[in-house]
């Protein structure tokens, strides 16, 4: 479906399901309490998160919910002392939970690993110490390059636990990228793999960040996991195995106090700028706005086995992954491998053996499923499942009606949830016990306060797209831009007041929210958010090209996939071998999750007096559109 006709279809959704009675019943948060929160919230959103505050354990109390003295430098608990390690798992040691299960691992060949919580706290008890032998210290920052095996859950609770600062890199970013975070980060500890299974293939990890590491000396201390167990080269006075660091190690160690701002971890995303952004979150508020979104969001209940597919390395990952599901002491779910491997019923399959009863996923994992019919998911036992969830973009009506039917067996509600790196939380969704639309993402959750509005900030009328604003802040939110606070500032400038969010969304009659896609130049690709500035100087570092511009074009699985339109330098002949070389010179410089789709070859491009590339304009030329649609979001 193009682009107009998804909207059409969105536009005319008109379908509302509402939450079975049991579900109801059994809910977290009922309906009454539920109206009362939102009222609370309303009239109080600091009493409102506190409470959410004090579900959990602090080693000292805030003098003060919030901080708003050097707004937009938000401090949410200010004075509080607490470690989100203490909560997602020393805590869980002294009650029924020590012999739960934390964690179930399924690589791609199938082989499977369980860890209670007392396994895996005894883990990160071993790792903690180890990292603290390789002199890495309170504040230091640690880069992780890895792909999601139990020892990345670990590596990641085990900074936390001694206070360094954690930074995934995703393991399907390219060496360049990581040594650009690396640097950003002035990280002197990688944690890395040798390999991994994906697709049926192993990738090697290790000879990537071999490169790199030789152009530079910042990083003197890079552990190795064993996974694909290939052959990979150990540099002496820098390489150590992770088997090895950890044997030796007591299971106890201790947590580091921190205060509720400290940082917990930096996360690259991108923005506007050609340069990813490290976002940064701390221990205290991004533990308030997990626990609790996670509580309610997905009427979460200890018993759950909840599978969250993202990858750790992204943000959904780091919240609903690792963090969230730790804090609420039930088990997560991680998957190694590829949906589709070895066949397209993968999911299913763990589905039904591991029991999962609530799985997040992404709207493309959905459509990319949906296309192989139902025959797959009704082969296996999928009665497990309760609730259901969706993010990373917008949702066609279309899959997440075949989400609900056939995987949900029309009983387990779909939460589409819209959140952000920035946001560290969820921040607008259904309930469980509210009315569902498919392809809407609800209403913004109590303690949210969200709204759609101009250019000027001015609000837009009921059903017209606007800008997502958010005007008060909520403690997921995040801390500062890492080395670059004025980026920090830019989100809340563009309108006083308000955080603006880069997305459009319209507001129905019911106060419903519609996602529209971004409004800025930020393409998703599959859920994976690629900044144009970042992918166009990608290309002009190729020897051929004097100018690109990139743009999101609208593709029936991926939701949009990155075109790119190329000026050749003087004396260069357009070839469609240039064009595949341009292609695999992306995934060389960015790494597979860089795709471009096609590359288009121009005399030149349209611009702006004053040399902006006129992106809008290529885009409507390639959809055969209108290129005034939301002019009133554009700058002059
Ligand atoms: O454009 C929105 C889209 O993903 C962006 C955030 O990307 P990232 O920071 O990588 O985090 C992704 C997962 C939290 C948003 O600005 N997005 C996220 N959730 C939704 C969405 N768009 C529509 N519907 C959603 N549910």
């Amino acid at each position: 479906m193009d682009q107009l006709g998804a909207l059409e279809t969105l536009l005319q959704e008109d379908r509302v399901f509402r939450p079975l009675p049991g579900l109801v019943m059994e809910a977290n948060i009922n309906p009454q309490e539920l109206a009362s929160a939102y009222q609370l919230a309303a009239h109080d959103p600091l009493a409102f998160w506190e409470n959410a505050a004090l579900e959990l354990q602090w080693f000292r109390r805030w003098d003060k919910v919030l901080d708003d003295s050097k707004a937009p430098f938000y401090k949410w608990f200010t004075n509080a002392r607490c470690n989100i390690v203490h909560n997602a798992l020393d805590r869980h040691i002294k009650t029924a939970n020590k012999h739960r299960l934390a964690l179930i691992w399924e690589g791609e060949p199938g082989d499977t690993r369980k860890l209670t919580y007392f396994e895996l706290y005894r883990a990160v008890n071993k790792m903690a110490g180890a990292l603290k032998n390789l002199g890495v210290v309170k504040g230091d920052r640690v880069v992780l390059y890895m792909p999601p095996l139990p020892e990345t859950i670990i590596a990641m609770l085990a900074c936390a636990k001694i206070g360094a600062v954690h930074c995934m890199v995703f393991a399907g970013f390219s060496g360049k990228a990581l040594k650009d975070r690396l640097r950003d980060a002035g990280a002197r500890c990688l944690i890395t793999a040798d390999g991994f299974y994906r697709n049926g293939r192993v990738v090697p990890l290790k000879p990537a960040v071999d490169e790199i590491l030789e152009e530079q000396d910042a990083v003197d201390i890079c552990v190795v996991v064993r996974r694909a167990g290939i052959e990979v080269e150990m540099h002496p006075a820098r390489d150590v195995w992770y088997e090895d660091i950890v044997r030796h190690e007591k299971p106890e160690a201790m947590t580091e106090v921190m205060e509720s701002d400290d940082p917990l971890f930096l996360l690259y995303t991108s923005g506007t700028t050609g340069s990813p952004r490290g976002i940064v979150h701390s221990h205290g508020g991004y533990m308030v706005g997990i626990h609790h979104t996670l509580n309610w969001v997905f009427d979460i209940k200890p018993t759950d086995i909840f599978w969250c597919t993202a990858d750790p390395g992204w943000i959904t990952g780091h919240s609903y992954v690792v963090y969230a599901p730790l804090l609420a002491g039930t088990t997560t779910l991680l998957y190694e491998g590829h949906p589709l491997y070895p066949q397209a019923d993968r999911m299913w399959h763990i589905t039904a053996k591991h029991g999962v009863s609530i799985l997040y996923t992404t709207p493309t994992t959905i459509r990319m499923l949906m296309r192989y019919g139902n025959l797959f998911p009704r082969q296996h036992d999928l009665t497990s499942l309760r609730m259901l969830g969706s993010v990373g973009e917008p949702i066609n009506p279309e899959a997440w009606v075949w989400f609900y039917q056939t995987i949900g067996r029309g009983e387990c509600p779909v939460m589409d949830t819209w959140w952000q790196t920035e946001s560290g939380q969820i921040m607008i969704s259904p309930m469980p016990v509210g009315l569902l639309k498919p392809g809407s993402v609800s209403k913004p959750l109590p303690g949210v306060e969200a709204d759609i509005v101009d250019r000027t900030g001015a609000p837009v009328p009921r059903d017209k797209g606007g800008l997502l604003v958010i005007k008060k802040p909520w403690p997921g939110m995040m801390q500062n831009v890492w080395n670059d606070p004025d980026a920090y500032r830019a989100y809340f400038e563009k309108i006083p007041g308000c955080y603006v969010a880069g997305d459009v969304a319209r507001r129905d009659e019911d106060g419903y929210f519609w996602m529209q896609g971004r409004a800025d130049e930020v393409i998703n690709v599959a859920g994976h958010r690629l900044g144009t500035a970042e992918l166009e100087s990608a290309l002009v570092a190729h020897r051929a090209v004097a100018e690109a511009a990139v743009i999101g074009i609208p593709d029936k699985i991926k939701g949009e996939v990155a075109k790119a339109f190329v000026t050749l330098r003087e004396g260069v002949e357009e070839s469609d071998e240039l064009a595949k070389e341009l292609k695999e010179h992306m995934k060389r410089e960015l790494g597979p999750v860089a795709e471009l789709k096609s590359v288009k070859f121009r005399k030149d491009l349209p611009k702006t007096k004053s040399g902006k590339i006129l992106r809008r304009l290529l885009k409507a030329e390639e959809l055969g559109t209108e290129p005034g649609d939301i002019s009133m979001l554009e700058e002059e």
